[in-house]
């Protein structure tokens, strides 16, 4: 089978290196893929938000199944328009992706279906959406509802925040259409989990529970970016709310999604919340999680293909998902500057270093120039490492990180350390 994969990250690199260990697979190409995925398949050089381009690649290069990473080309309608000349893919359509690019649909979602969740209103209008805050309690949390990049939410702790952060979103529009309309609501306090079911439209298969570090420095401090670490399996809910998430988070907006004849088929992602009231949804994501995926690849020991395949054929219930005993961890490594500006072009050394079977390095900021791996994004390389325990995996990790260099790198070191939340809570 010949598989595309959409995207240029270290999540597409881990997909693209387990689709490629299934004897189903022949060939693997990646759009826009990255210095990483060209080693394991064909990088194309088309823009990945053309649907229509990448329609006629997929067809005229008989593209047996397509997989999608990133939220905003799930947005931009991708599966809809696959679909539409009867190619496979996976992910929800457009209108079942707004559990994702839709706070306000997803918000408006989570409460008809009594999905629990922090209290809030959605507006459209700033002087509305200021006087509703004047009356809230501190902090409040302001979110613009579309995409934004993971940067369009604000915790705000007092009314100047407030008032700038409104002004930011739907005056001076910095994410554009995505922050007009907002959603405001109660702050949670708690520790963050990340859950990933696969989902054929009307079944589900929950992976093991995740936790990534969203903030750019050490004790969750600095701004957020699009995740600098993860670990897998982190088994803090027992059974009875592994239940709970099933029965009351997921499964009831897959049979929604069924019922408004759209069904879900991809991977739901929700952020929970734990908190001392029980568990709340922050929010739910149409995609696996990058940094989360990187965790979970190393772990899965079913074939990928045949799951996901699964999914588009409606067959997902024939399949038993095997996972490994051990824990995984994965350690960002990104550019100077980031999640701000941030420079390129900068030598990667020490790549050579990490030949190991328990260490593998999925790259995503990064290219091939004149024979050598150099920067080109924000992240730019995911370092993830399996071992009996995360104690262990981890110690690998920051060994490695020591061998890899370039200039004005930057990492967390405290991923895979408990949170210092979790240990209070
Ligand atoms: P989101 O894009 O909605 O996942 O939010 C990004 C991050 O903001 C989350 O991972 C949380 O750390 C934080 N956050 C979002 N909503 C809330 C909330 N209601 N209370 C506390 N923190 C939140
Ligand atoms: N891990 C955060 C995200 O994928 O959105």
């Amino acid at each position: 089978m010949k598989v595309l994969v959409i995207g240029g990250g270290a999540r597409e690199h881990a997909l693209g290196w387990k689709l490629a260990q299934s004897t189903k697979v022949q060939s693997l190409f990646f759009c826009p893929g990255n210095a990483g995925t060209a080693e394991i398949g064909t990088n194309i050089s088309i823009d990945m938000m053309d649907n229509n381009k990448l329609v006629k690649f997929a067809l005229s290069n008989l593209i047996n199944l397509t997989i999608v990473g990133p939220d905003d080309v799930l947005a931009s309608g991708i599966v809809d328009v696959f679909r539409d000349a009867q190619l496979k893919i996976f992910g929800p359509d457009k209108f079942a992706t707004q559990i994702e690019s839709s706070k306000a649909f997803s918000k408006k979602m989570m409460k008809k279906l009594d999905i629990p969740t922090a209290k809030f209103a959605t507006f459209a209008d700033y002087d509305s959406a200021l006087r509703y805050c004047e009356g809230h309690d501190l902090p409040v949390v302001i979110k613009a509802s579309g995409l934004a990049k993971g940067k369009g939410v604000v915790i705000c702790h007092s009314r100047n925040d407030i008032q700038k952060a409104l002004r930011s979103m739907m005056i001076d529009k910095i994410f554009g259409e995505a922050g007009c309309r907002v959603v405001i609501e109660e702050f949670l306090v708690g520790y963050e989990l990340s859950v990933h079911a696969l989902s054929d439209g009307k079944d589900v298969v929950m992976f093991p529970i995740s936790q990534d570090n969203k903030p750019i420095l050490d004790d969750d401090k600095g701004p957020n970016t699009g995740g600098m670490g993860s670990v897998a399996p982190v088994e803090i809910l027992d059974q009875e709310q592994m239940k709970f998430v099933q029965k009351r988070i997921i499964q009831p907006v897959i049979d929604e999604f069924r019922r408004l004849e759209h069904p879900f088929i991809g991977c739901l992602y929700p952020g929970l919340m734990v908190t001392p009231k029980g568990i709340q949804v922050i929010e739910f994501n149409a995609r696996f999680g990058d940094p989360e995926c990187q965790s979970y690849m190393r772990l899965l020991e079913s074939d990928l293909f045949e799951l996901i395949e699964s999914c588009t054929s409606g067959n997902l219930s024939t399949q038993v998902v095997r996972w490994s005993e051990k824990k995984a961890i994965c350690v960002v490594m990104a550019s100077g500057g980031y999640p701000g500006d941030y420079r390129m072009n900068k030598e990667v050394v020490g790549l050579d270093t990490t030949v190991r079977s328990d260490i593998i390095v999925f790259q995503a900021g990064t290219k091939k120039s004149q024979g050598k791996v150099v920067t080109n994004g924000g992240r730019v390389l995911s370092i993830t490492v399996t071992g009996e325990e995360v104690s262990m995996a981890r110690e690998r990790a920051y060994a490695v990180i020591g061998k890899i260099k370039f200039n004005g790198m930057h990492y967390r070191t405290d991923i895979g350390l408990l949170k210092k939340s979790m240990t209070n809570f």
